[in-house]
């Protein structure tokens, strides 16, 4: 059985001690800004680490239950974190997160992002993944939907065969092991594309670097109604000022200019049992009596930062036991619309993973005459790209687009752009995924806090790594956990965590 992502573990409380008492008094001396670190506080100070959803929302719990003495620290210019936009050539495209993956059903659960953006008017549209497809190969267009349609139930069949595992309580196994268990074998480019749209295009990766079950629960958690999910719907971002309006919309409704520092990035992280503090690039030192730290798995992964002292040992290898993972939108304009007429398009080559899918925003439901044309790369393939320069890379797309359409005479795009999501230090990579060696314990060890310092953001998510709505109630849980702490009188819970995580069986070498 699942354990629920907002359930608070056993609760360790530390002593505190005479300290407390004295400093209490001299908070409410200075009721407003404490520039100190006040453990014992009756209005201690908490930092937020990052404004990215799972930021925002914290702040707004913190808000909502009376505690406004906080400060978002915030590397770029504004807040939304990987909701990031692009003027493209006169229309503002998503560079980061596009969809709304699963919305509600009836009166069902609701994607807390779905009830953002009705908030906020945000403009969308159903996005037809399945329905609205156009299928080729290095021969030009091919239909080779039936095979497409079988892979569509491969996928099925590989969340069943997790599913039976979790119920008999097997050991995990990768994606790609359970593909082969179900009898899915992608033999041509064909079904090796068709698993990939189902597959890599969700998670970043490929079958057999992503867990069994932990996909097959990020499937059925967010789309599968029968399984607590939203609904098996998405609706796709068109709107002109950006995905990211819903986030700063509803974080204008409650923050106030002295919570947030702009511009501010962050260098080490100091903790303890009584305080954080952090110091910024420019040399500023900031404390606090919390801190929750929301920045990437990526950024945590790579050093970007530093940590004083450095994290115990079962937190590190948690870090680095989840996969940040790279999903890469190549945009192209051309003067007109040439291709397709579906929404979606899914190019087989011989080698997989190599410019598959594609999508037209020249489209009547999303940028009509926009003359926009996009095409996603995963993974490894992620990786490469980056370190190559623009130019090499959209000879290369040119060549996948003249071997797609070999009749008509297509014409150099007059823009073109990537963002290199795995060398951007503020990210290194687009989001996690959940690879077959990681355990339930690596999560909650991921998810724990060290002293008076939290974690939040997609990747501390069991059920929700990887989306919008995971970084949203993992900023709403771990929030709520720093809030429960205060009102306990700042008697600070250590969330569940394993110092060891050990093997099923010990493995024998003889
Ligand atoms: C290309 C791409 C496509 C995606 N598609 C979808 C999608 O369609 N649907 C979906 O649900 N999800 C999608 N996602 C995932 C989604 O964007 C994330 O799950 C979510 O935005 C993560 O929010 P967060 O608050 O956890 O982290 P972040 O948004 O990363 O917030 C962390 C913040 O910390 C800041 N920061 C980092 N380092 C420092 C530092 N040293 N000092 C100060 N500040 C720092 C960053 O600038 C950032 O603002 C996509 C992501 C990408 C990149
Ligand atoms: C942040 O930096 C940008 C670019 O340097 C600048 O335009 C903006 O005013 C700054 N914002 C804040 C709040 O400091
Ligand atoms: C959204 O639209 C509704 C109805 O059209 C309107 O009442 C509301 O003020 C709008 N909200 C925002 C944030 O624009
Ligand atoms: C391209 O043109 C040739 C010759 O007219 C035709 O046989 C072929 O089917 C066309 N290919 C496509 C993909 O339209
Ligand atoms: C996912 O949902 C499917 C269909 O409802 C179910 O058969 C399967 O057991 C579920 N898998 C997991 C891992 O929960």
């Amino acid at each position: 059985m699942l354990r629920s992502p907002s359930k608070i573990h056993s609760f360790v409380v530390h002593s505190l001690g005479l300290a407390c008492l004295a400093l209490s008094v001299r908070a409410v001396a200075a009721p407003s800004f404490e520039q100190r670190s006040t453990t014992g506080s009756t209005h201690p100070r908490v930092l937020i680490l990052g404004g990215g959803v799972a930021g925002v929302i914290a702040a707004r719990t913190l808000h909502k239950n009376g505690i406004d003495n906080f400060l978002i620290v915030e590397a770029r210019d504004e807040l939304g974190g990987r909701m990031q936009t692009l003027d493209f050539g006169g229309t503002v495209i998503e560079q980061g997160p596009n969809w709304i993956q699963g919305t509600q059903d009836g009166n069902g659960p609701a994607n807390p992002i779905f009830v953002l953006a009705k908030k906020h008017n945000l403009t969308s549209q159903f996005n037809d993944w399945f329905g609205s497809v156009t299928t080729y190969d290095k021969t030009g267009a091919v239909d080779w939907l039936d095979v497409f349609e079988t892979s569509g139930d491969q996928f099925e069949d590989l969340t069943a065969v997790a599913g039976t595992r979790v119920d008999l309580n097997l050991v995990d196994l990768s994606a790609r092991s359970g593909y082969s268990l179900a009898k899915a074998k992608p033999k041509t480019a064909h079904a090796s594309a068709a698993e990939y749209y189902q597959f890599d295009w969700e998670y970043a990766q490929t079958p057999e670097e992503s867990s069994l079950i932990a996909s097959s629960w990020g499937n059925n958690f967010t789309y599968d109604t029968d399984q607590g999910g939203f609904s098996d719907d998405n609706l796709m971002s068109i709107d002109q000022h950006g995905f990211k309006t819903i986030i700063q919309r509803e974080a204008a409704e409650f923050l106030k200019p002295t919570q947030t520092k702009l511009n501010a990035t962050v260098k080490t992280i100091s903790y303890s049992k009584s305080g954080v503090t952090v110091t910024l690039e420019s040399g500023e030192k900031i404390s606090g009596d919390y801190g929750l730290c929301t920045f990437s798995l990526g950024v945590l992964q790579n050093d970007d930062v530093q940590f004083k002292p450095e994290l115990p040992d079962f937190k590190q290898e948690a870090i680095q036991s989840m996969v940040m993972a790279t999903y890469t939108k190549i945009f192209l304009k051309f003067p007109s619309k040439f291709w397709f007429d579906t929404e979606m398009a899914i190019f087989a080559d011989s080698e997989r993973g190599r410019y598959p899918v594609w999508q037209s925003l020249d489209h009547s439901n999303f940028f009509p005459g926009s003359g926009i044309l996009f095409v996603t790369v995963t993974g490894d393939y992620s990786v490469r790209i980056e370190s190559l320069p623009d130019s090499q890379v959209q000879e290369e797309v040119m060549g996948v687009v003249r071997s797609m359409f070999p009749n008509i005479t297509v014409p150099e795009p007059t823009e073109f752009f990537f963002p290199r999501w795995h060398t951007n230090p503020l990210f290194r990579g687009s989001y996690s995924n959940w690879p077959p060696s990681f355990t339930s314990q690596h999560l909650d060890n991921l998810r724990a806090n060290v002293g008076r310092l939290f974690f939040a953001g997609e990747a501390t998510s069991r059920k929700y790594f990887g989306f919008l709505h995971g970084a949203y109630f993992e900023g709403l849980d771990i929030a709520t956990s720093i809030v429960q702490c205060i009102k306990m009188g700042n008697k600070c819970p250590d969330l569940e965590h394993f110092a060891q995580i050990n093997n099923v069986l010990p493995y024998e070498n003889n």
